[in-house]
């Protein structure tokens, strides 16, 4: 294990919102979220937020979300606009969706003043797999560098073209890093999972150890089950890349630092982590099934999103205990199980960033947390 301080220190919290969420690349949403031009949304993205907005020729631009006039954000956190312009709401100061400054009340025709250096702060903005990634530190190695080994992976289920039916949002007494890390193992699953164990063997499967800053494995479906569900059975259809092997799996993934990607024979449901403090975070949860299954009359999702639920709130019960327990100053690391290698493989990938060692392979390495 990482040390207990990890889990329950917030100046350790604060070097992670500066050098893991707000460093590099971080998942900030779905692109289903700002899919039409005008579209804008703001998101927490380390210390501060960012400001997404969909352009009229359909590419998304990221900004950092605050006035260059006095700072006020262009949008709260977690809001919603559609808009053919940016308006800040303190002074109305007004952007286009590429973020050039056009409209600023009092300042026009001033010789001393000139527009062009005043447009809002761009950062860096990838759409993969129907997900937004936002660059926060504006000097990460591309994300296709970091990700180049799981496309090949993940290429099968084309989550671009699949289709959100059902969205959940969990509030978690637990740290970030012990919510990932029970997402890394099954070793508990004869524990607390019960519903888990009957479809899927909590033994089976394996992981990846390939290069990139994402981490997982695979499960295999019990015989006779088709996908995760309570009865083993499925209320959507197959998802047609899929050969007869992924028919019969589940895969596990973790873009590093927020993003869970699990993808079943028939639906891929993601979850997206947002560390409120060391010992809070708040998880967004969608379900997206084949275009081609929700169009279906009476398709229901639930078969997916009920069977989750339940194992979500048992894993969120265990690593509540968990961060509870770690809050105990006699608390010590343990030994991981050799059934938990993807944790090893993920605290230690957590454990170089600590060290200042760079997580996205090149750029600014961050200084090392010190004094622990
Ligand atoms: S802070 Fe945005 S217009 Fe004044
Ligand atoms: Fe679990």
């Amino acid at each position: 294990m990482l040390p207990r301080t990890a889990y329950v220190d917030q100046s350790v919290f604060e070097w992670e919102q500066q050098y893991f969420f707000g460093g590099g690349w971080l998942c900030v949403g779905r692109s289903d979220q700002v899919a039409r031009p005008g579209d804008q949304r703001a998101e927490q993205a380390g210390q501060g937020s960012v400001l997404l907005a969909r352009a009229e020729d359909g590419a998304l631009h990221a900004f950092a979300n605050t006035c260059r006039h006095r700072g006020h954000e262009l949008l709260p956190c977690g809001a919603s606009a559609s808009h053919g312009v940016i308006i800040c709401p303190y002074h109305a100061w007004t952007y286009g969706l590429d973020g050039d400054l056009r409209a600023a009340a009092g300042f026009k025709n001033r010789a001393d003043f000139s527009a062009g250096q005043w447009g809002l702060t761009e950062l860096p903005v990838v759409e993969w797999q129907g997900l937004i990634f936002v660059d926060g530190s504006g000097q990460a190695p591309p994300l296709g560098d970091a990700l180049r080994t799981l496309d090949e992976v993940i290429a099968p289920y084309e989550m671009s073209r699949l289709v959100v039916a059902g969205t959940h949002e969990y509030d978690s007494t637990a740290n970030w890093k012990i919510l990932t890390e029970n997402y890394h193992e099954c070793y508990h699953c004869p524990s607390i999972h019960p519903e888990l164990c009957k479809v899927s063997p909590p033994k089976s499967g394996e992981n990846y150890d390939l290069a990139g800053t994402w981490i997982g494995g695979t499960m295999d479906l019990r015989d006779g089950m088709v996908t995760m569900s309570l009865d083993g059975t499925s209320g959507g259809v197959p998802l047609r890349g899929l050969d007869a092997t992924l028919l019969r799996t589940v895969i596990y993934l973790n873009v590093f630092p927020n993003v869970l990607i699990s993808l079943h024979p028939d639906y891929v449901m993601v979850h997206r982590l947002l560390p409120l403090a060391a010992n809070r975070t708040k998880i967004e949860c969608s379900w997206a099934f084949a275009p081609e299954a929700v169009e279906r009359p009476g398709f229901d999702p639930s078969y997916a999103i009920d069977f989750w639920d339940l194992t979500n709130r048992q894993d969120w019960g265990a690593c509540e205990s968990v961060q509870r327990g770690l809050s105990s100053p006699h608390a010590q690391p343990g030994p991981l199980s050799p059934a938990e290698d993807a944790v090893y493989q993920y605290v230690t990938m957590v454990a170089r960033g600590y060290l200042g060692q760079p997580i996205w392979n090149s750029g600014a390495a961050a200084p090392a947390v010190t004094g622990r």
